[in-house]
């Protein structure tokens, strides 16, 4: 979605907002754009539709030196089209002030109806030409920048984080937010705002969550937060937890390519802290307290997409070792359906941005029904960590490719461990079944290690799949949301149709779709320590073999059953039944990679696709 950056200093003001910019265009963008006041002193824009090439094309070709203000904005489109003049900044007060927002004003239409009554022109399709104008008609009015813009917000309904700052009162960058990130970074002579740290993480690892409805204002050297009716808020800062060079792109190809290769560390940093001799032990739920923990009846665990995938999967895990029922629901799923909800129910949400709108709308009424809230988030001192009771983070590290992948198997590292956690307090977990997880946990980067090494073979195999349009993903227990996301990861940057079953499914619909060389991955469970699973997935295999398709099974090492049956055999390290998601997802992560690389995409920035979806 949107990214935002707002600088105010004495650096080069051009070079600090394209630098933010590029460190944001993972969030996924169709415009780019950047309003300094130059050294006239007046306001001037440059903004193009397309990549930020473009617009350091147009910058190149119509310079312009500014003065220390600055706000630069991708933009994903969502009221008109990625057009030069949809393109944020947007202008008021005739030209003097400049604005940009990311959200959706849904009162749009009607604000718009008042200016044009008012003899105001506005150029663009957009909601944020709009605010812009309004903002600008309320500085003629009042006379300073930060009463207007108070005044404006108020008005307003829907989701924004907004950024404005006018000619006439250089050195003043003005924000507010509702229902949408916003973050301070605090220099030495210098301040910024970004949508998110990265867009400033460069300059200074200092930063501030802006809370819920609240105004930031930044000069060089001050920092001053209110609220909406401008009553001044107290702020606390923190420290970025990783530096600049962790959301760059190294040697790699792709972010995604580095990101499956930090996999291993994702893994051991998500563990840190959290295992206390043969049991896993989590501070931020101690917290919370036992009583409140033994108490629980139900666990809902709620995400999107991929997340929700790492969900399901531990699902199965939290009802083995703590003996709740655990279920998991899409966010925007959740409130539609009245779901009963009591103070015994526990409601997880599992979050990489920590800014999934569904998600956080999710967790609010969660909480406002009385349920306990626990956050399961990448991002430190994000919004749905902040409105949960308690958060675990995953310590993955920046994700910057839209594709998540490391963020997914810390994701499923913490739940589990959320679930080992819950099975020692409530004393669902024998001493032996504990030891045993931990063990597991503690050979697991060595083998995620080495299932990243499986990307050779996949290599080799995706550059024969190279033209196929259609590839199915079967699992059972864990495998079945392990399918889901290899059928995810494929559409998403691939662009080919996929599908995920569940194996035990497939003889009722699916397997009509089975035709001569149709490939089809199989996730194979370990025939060690889950037997009878294993021989019904043989079956499953035989079955569709039987039917022409290619089959692709993925299997533990030693695992001979399936050699008969299977064109390619992809073999991962030995581990318990459900530790397996966590290495059987490498490949696939691989293959969606490889399969969109020869199809000549760009893996990071997938068509249509946001890094953080902020809109409902
Ligand atoms: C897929 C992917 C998405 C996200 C989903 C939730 O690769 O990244 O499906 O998992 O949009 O995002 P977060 O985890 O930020 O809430």
């Amino acid at each position: 979605m949107c990214g935002i950056v707002g600088y105010v200093g004495p650096n080069d003001t051009v070079d600090v907002l394209l630098n933010g910019l590029r460190r944001l265009e993972y969030r996924g963008y169709d415009s780019a754009g950047i309003a300094v006041i130059d050294a006239s002193g007046e306001v001037s824009v440059r903004k193009r539709a397309g990549k930020l090439a473009r617009l350091e094309e147009l910058l190149e070709a119509s310079p312009v030196s500014a003065t220390g203000t600055g706000i630069g904005h991708t933009r994903w489109a969502t009221h008109g089209g990625p057009t030069d003049e949809n393109a944020h900044p947007h202008l008021g007060d005739g030209g003097k002030l400049a604005l940009i927002h990311n959200g959706i004003v849904e009162n749009f239409v009607e604000l718009r109806g008042e200016l044009e009554a008012d003899g105001i022109t506005l150029i663009s399709d957009t909601d944020t030409e709009v605010v812009a104008a309004l903002v600008g008609r309320e500085v003629a009015r009042q006379g300073d920048l930060e009463t207007a813009f108070r005044a404006v917000v108020a008005r307003l309904r829907g989701t924004f984080t907004l950024l404005a700052m006018h000619r006439d009162e250089p050195g003043k960058v003005v924000s507010a937010r509702h229902h949408s990130p916003l973050v301070v970074g605090l220099g030495e002579g210098e301040n910024f705002l970004g949508s998110d740290v990265a867009a400033f993480v460069s300059s200074t690892r200092r930063a501030v969550a802006v809370d819920e409805d609240n105004i930031a204002i930044i000069t060089p050297d001050e920092v001053r937060i209110t609220d909406f009716a401008g009553n001044p808020v107290e702020f606390t800062e923190y420290e970025v937890e990783w530096d600049a060079t962790a959301s760059e792109k190294g040697g790699w190809s792709s972010f995604m390519a580095k990101e499956i290769n930090d996999q291993p560390e994702a893994v051991d940093n998500t563990l840190r802290g959290r295992i206390t001799g043969d049991h896993v032990e989590i501070p931020e739920l101690t917290e919370l307290g036992d009583d409140l923990l033994r108490d629980i009846e139900r666990v809902v665990i709620i995400a999107c997409g991929t997340a929700s995938y790492a969900g399901q999967i531990a699902a199965y895990a939290i009802e083995q070792w703590a003996r709740i029922p655990a279920e998991v629901q899409l966010s925007h799923e959740f409130r539609y359906r009245d779901p009963v909800l009591t103070e015994r129910t526990l409601v997880i949400s599992v979050s990489q941005s920590g800014e999934t709108m569904d998600t956080l709308m999710a967790v609010k009424y969660a909480s406002e029904h009385g349920a306990r809230t626990v956050s399961v988030c990448n991002t430190q001192s994000a919004t749905i960590p902040r409105e949960s009771d308690a958060v675990v983070y995953t310590h993955a590290g920046p994700e910057v490719a839209v594709a998540s992948t490391k963020a997914f198997v810390a994701q499923i590292t913490a739940l589990y461990l959320v679930g080992l956690h819950l099975g020692h307090v409530r004393g669902t977990l024998s001493a032996e079944a504990s030891a045993q997880a931990v063990r597991q946990f503690e050979a697991l980067p060595a083998k995620v290690r080495e299932a990243v090494e499986t990307h050779e073979q996949i290599e080799q195999l995706a550059h024969w799949m190279a033209d196929t349009r259609s590839v199915l993903f079967l699992g059972r227990h864990v495998g079945y949301p392990v399918a889901l996301e290899g059928a995810l990861k494929l559409k998403e940057i691939a662009y080919i149709h996929a599908e995920g079953f569940a194996a035990g499914e497939l003889k009722h619909g699916p397997i009509a779709l089975i035709d001569h060389g149709q490939p089809v991955f199989v996730l194979v469970p370990s025939p060690r320590t889950a037997p009878i699973m294993h021989s019904k997935v043989v079956s499953n295999i035989q079955e569709i073999r039987a039917r022409g398709a290619r089959v692709i099974a993925i299997v533990e090492k030693g695992d001979t059953a399936v050699l008969p049956f299977a064109d390619d055999v992809i073999r991962l390290p030995l581990a318990d039944v459900f530790f397996e998601p966590i290495l059987q997802v490498i490949p696939l992560q691989w293959f969606a990679l490889e399969l969109s690389t020869a199809k000549g995409l760009d893996v990071d920035q997938p068509r249509n696709l946001a890094k953080s979806v902020t809109v409902e």
